[in-house]
């Protein structure tokens, strides 16, 4: 592997345990201001030390991170859709590889929609976006869909999804959690990290997923909601990592929130 493409593997990904912890602040790009979302840079300065990286549009890094910050950035360089539009698969490459690395991003990321109307699009956009980051030793992570593909939340189709997108070229796959895991896990050759989704009902639910995915085999997370819309994000963050990181079980990584919670 080139040097350059390691170096920001490896500063996602940390070297003592080869997992992550990425927070997801880019939900803007198709869903505008969602709430706790609203004032972005108040929302992501708090966790910044408590991310491993931060996924996010190029128009909130420029505007609400400072560039002080020594975080890893996963840059999200696909869209051109919108919640309220017709068909949320049709999108497109919205950054260039130049910017990418003006930006200083240690990744890229873009969502495909397989089984959707634009399945062929935004499948070609992967390989396009693949073939261009090559050029520049720039990683990219690859999003299964959301919206309506998402009903088909099971390891068939999310499995087909994962390894649609490794077989393309992703060096980083991020999917969501299901059950038999371990199957998507095991037949894709890519380190695979997961969403959380929309916000659970409680936290305990959040960790025992956490947990679940990385017993499973997964190299980390890149939640958002579940984090910054809890009352308590800091601690969320914390209790996760402790997942991640120090294989805490959901009941230890309970604890943790709660201890924190109440500081
Ligand atoms: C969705 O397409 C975005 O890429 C989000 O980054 C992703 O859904 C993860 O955020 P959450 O944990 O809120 O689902």
């Amino acid at each position: 592997m080139d040097w350059g493409l390691e170096n920001r593997l490896k500063r996602i990904f940390k070297p003592q345990d080869g997992r992550t912890v990425m927070l997801a602040v880019d939900h803007g790009y198709f869903l505008g201001p969602v709430s706790k979302l609203e004032e972005p840079g108040k929302t992501i300065e708090p966790l910044i030390p408590y991310a491993d990286s931060l996924m996010l549009t190029r128009g909130v890094l420029r505007n609400c991170v400072d560039a002080k910050y020594d975080v890893p950035i996963v840059l999200r360089v696909s869209g051109g859709n919108s919640i309220v539009g017709k068909d949320l698969s049709n999108e497109g490459i919205t950054v260039s590889m130049q910017d990418a690395v003006r930006l200083n991003v240690c990744a890229v990321a873009l969502s495909i929609y397989v089984g959707a109307e634009y399945e062929h699009q935004t499948l070609t956009n992967l390989a396009k976006l693949i073939d261009e980051a090559q050029n520049y030793g720039m990683p990219v992570l690859a999003v299964t869909a959301v919206g309506k593909e998402l009903e088909k939340r099971d390891a068939k189709y999310l499995g087909l999804s994962c390894r649609i997108a490794a077989e393309l070229g992703a060096q980083i796959v991020k999917t969501y959690y299901c059950d038999d895991f371990e199957k998507i896990v095991k037949s894709c050759p890519v380190p695979v990290v997961i969403a959380g989704g929309p916000k659970l009902k409680t936290e305990t639910d959040v960790f025992q997923m956490a947990y679940n995915a990385i017993d499973c085999g997964a190299k980390g997370v890149d939640m958002g909601r579940n984090i910054w819309q809890s009352e308590w994000p800091i601690a969320m963050i914390s209790a996760i990592r402790s997942i991640v990181h120090a294989g805490a079980s959901a009941e230890k990584a309970f604890g943790i929130f709660s201890e924190l919670k109440n500081k």
